[in-house]
């Protein structure tokens, strides 16, 4: 089935660089019109924006991990497009905290912000969206999870655990929204070429990370971004509650 999104209007969050950027470039390339969610980049984002194909994007400074900004996110989004087809939640953030390094009130701190974007914005968003799709007869919500949520992240268990939660309510939502007709799916990639991915890492650490993968290397974003393409088709509805793993066969779980 060719992926057509030819007058779905789609919003990510976290679409100024890396697997956001990609995906927004994905869904402009199949027709959609997209909202691109960022925090603070505002000239990266305006570079990505002006990278899209077709006609009617836009742009949404707001930073997710500040609880009022969820609502008027999707309330700003409708305003703009009328209606809202897609949400990707993508942004995300990973912060090392090294259990046997960290002072205690650090420790705290980073799990409370890792959990704030990445699982209590995603909440707030699947609330917002969710009660919007409602009314216009269904939608879909894809997650970007990670493969850190199965196999565990020993210098940051706080980006695992937030990842392992977001899977389990996808899947608790992809139970209750299936009778609204909006599915709920989650991709979670494995180590990708991003600044998230590779930032601050040297050539061996990088090399080390590659060789997880027996394909030697590490995903493309826009390897993920056609998993979350997949994931928002009409096609996928059935697939509600699956997590893809894109992770070049690193980690195998059953
Ligand atoms: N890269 C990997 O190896 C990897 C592996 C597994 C899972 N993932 C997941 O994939 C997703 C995307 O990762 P990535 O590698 O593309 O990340 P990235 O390169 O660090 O880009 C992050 C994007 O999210 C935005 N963002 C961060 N916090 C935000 C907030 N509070 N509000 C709004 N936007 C925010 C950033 O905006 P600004 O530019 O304005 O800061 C940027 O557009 C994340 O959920 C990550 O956990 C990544």
């Amino acid at each position: 089935m060719m992926l057509n999104f030819k007058n779905k209007n789609i919003l990510i969050t976290g679409a100024s660089r890396g697997i956001g950027k990609a995906t927004a470039l994905a869904f402009a390339e199949k027709g959609a019109k997209v909202g691109l969610n960022f925090r603070s980049n505002a000239k990266e984002a305006q570079k990505t924006l002006n990278q899209l194909s077709g006609e009617g994007h836009r742009l949404f400074q707001k930073d997710i991990a500040q609880n009022e900004n969820c609502q008027t996110l999707i309330e700003e989004f409708i305003k703009t497009f009328g209606q809202l087809d897609v949400l990707v939640n993508n942004a995300g953030i990973f912060v090392p905290h090294k259990i046997d390094e960290i002072e205690f009130e650090e420790w705290r701190t980073v799990w409370q912000d890792t959990f704030q974007a990445n699982l209590f914005a995603a909440a707030d968003l699947c609330y917002w969206a969710a009660r919007a799709m409602m009314k216009t007869g269904g939608g879909s919500i894809v997650n970007v999870s990670s493969r850190g949520a199965f196999r565990g992240e020993p210098n940051a268990p706080a980006y695992g655990a937030s990842k392992a939660a977001l899977n389990a309510m996808s899947q608790s939502l992809a139970k209750k929204l299936a009778p609204h007709r909006i599915a709920v799916g989650v991709v979670a990639p494995g180590f990708t070429d991003t600044d998230m991915g590779t930032h601050a890492l040297g050539p061996e650490e990088r090399d080390r990370l590659m060789a997880e993968s027996p394909f030697k290397r590490m995903a493309k974003p826009e390897e993920v971004a056609h998993a979350i393409l997949f994931l928002a088709s009409e096609g996928a509805e059935y697939s509600s509650g699956t997590i893809i793993d894109v992770n070049g066969a690193s980690y195998l779980r059953s």
